[in-house]
């Protein structure tokens, strides 16, 4: 851990008062965070840059990685929920003509709020566009709305059917003055497939409904489809505005596009714990619940104070890789709630020795997604679960790291 890192509860109601750093600790290195930032900018260099923090930040902290993202050339803030961007308005610092969109509403969410906090929402029905209408006029200011297409993902978003409805209701509420119609968007089912079909059919779909939104007289500052994925390999897709997330955690969106390395990427979260015991045992030993896993022979065994309650898979017993003392080791039976062992073949790097999940790679030490091969899942879930019981480390955090 440099000197001088400090420790933020990542957003304060998720903070846990009795994590231990000691214990484990998810350091997080914001210059490689404002340095993914750079490149993802490099490939869309006539877009604006929207870094998505949902999920505190994809697990490493919404409130200093939107301020790492924004020094490093973003000028809007994406998030899922509306509590997520009401709480970065609100306790981020960020400049106050940063714009920040969250776009995944349900009735009776706080209208009002948003557009007094100036965030940009989405709205993909016609219920949404009533109750943000709703909330301007009590706001008394107009809403910054983005309406959302539905070109092919099929989760949320306006369906082409019902498009010009919506269209219509915006254009009205516009013409009001209640709502202001910043921006027309979509989102990729499968960008990160090299080669879909679905890329360009919904590519093709969403021209289309920006077309029909803008004959009608939609004037939207952004147009955005792009994603992590095609952000990096898909420039036709970048429009004014790029989206990506993950990308700029320094991981890569699937093993098709490449290793992080291979994208010009490096990883920001380390996954690190102290042993808290090493012991010798016999051949023959079971270890952990359920006994998978039986001592070949006389060895030692390094207890990681880490569990599925801290967000390590549990999927991954038997098979997630660890380094310690130099050397990769696996997960040695069950991983527990709170704990799991490792084999360390007689080894006996003591107490306190280091045990590293997952990192950049260059100490040698596994990546996020060799744990998400090692749990049959993908890289954003490794780093997204990483649990509010494990400290998070916030290093390089002056800027001109
Ligand atoms: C609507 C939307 N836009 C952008 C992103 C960022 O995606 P990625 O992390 O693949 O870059 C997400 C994340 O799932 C999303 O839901």
């Amino acid at each position: 851990m440099s000197e001088g890192s400090e420790t933020l509860g990542a957003m304060s109601e998720t903070a846990q008062p009795t994590a231990n750093p000691s214990r484990a600790r998810a350091e997080i290195d914001l210059a490689a965070l404002r340095a993914n930032v750079r490149t993802l900018r490099a490939k869309a260099p006539d877009a604006a840059f929207m870094a998505v923090v949902k999920a505190d930040g994809y697990g490493h902290g919404a409130v200093p990685c939107a301020r790492a993202a924004v020094e490093a050339g973003a000028t809007w803030i994406g998030t899922a929920t509306p509590e997520e961007a009401l709480a970065l308005r609100a306790g981020a610092g960020l400049p106050a003509d940063v714009r920040i969109m969250c776009w995944l509403w349900t009735p009776g969410g706080p209208w009002r709020e948003a557009v007094e906090a100036d965030l940009d929402v989405s709205v993909s029905g016609m219920w949404a566009l009533r109750e943000v209408v709703e909330g301007a006029r009590l706001a008394g200011r107009a809403a910054r709305v983005q309406l959302k297409a539905d070109t092919g993902l099929g989760r949320n978003g306006c369906q082409p059917g019902d498009w010009p409805e919506l269209v219509a209701e915006a254009l009205r509420a516009e013409a009001e003055g209640l709502v202001r119609v910043t921006g027309l968007w979509s989102h990729f089912a499968c960008a990160d497939e090299p080669g879909h079909p679905s890329i360009t059919a919904q590519l093709s779909r969403f021209r289309e409904m920006v077309a029909y939104a803008e004959q009608q007289g939609v004037r939207p500052e952004v147009r955005h489809i792009a994603n992590s994925p095609a952000t990096l390999t898909l420039p036709e897709t970048h429009f004014n505005l790029v989206r990506p997330g993950i990308a700029m955690y320094g991981i890569s969106p699937s093993p098709e596009l490449g290793s992080a390395a291979d994208l010009g990427l490096r990883p920001v979260m380390t996954l690190a714990a102290s042993l808290a015991l090493v012991k010798h045992v016999p051949g023959g030993h079971g270890v952990s619940y359920g006994h998978h896993y039986t001592t070949p022979g006389e060895t030692t065994l390094g207890l990681v104070p880490l569990g599925y309650a801290d967000g390590v898979p549990r999927h991954a017993s038997g098979t997630g890789p660890v380094l310690v003392g130099g050397k990769w080791r696996t997960v040695a039976g069950r991983i527990a709630m709170d704990q799991f062992v490792v084999d360390l073949g007689g080894d006996e790097p003591g107490e306190g020795a280091e045990a590293v999940l997952f990192g950049p790679g260059d100490r040698g030490e596994p990546t996020a997604e060799d744990w998400a091969q090692a749990a049959g899942t993908i890289g954003y879930e490794i780093v997204t679960r990483i649990g509010a019981r494990v400290p998070r480390v916030y290093v390089n955090e002056e800027r001109n790291g």
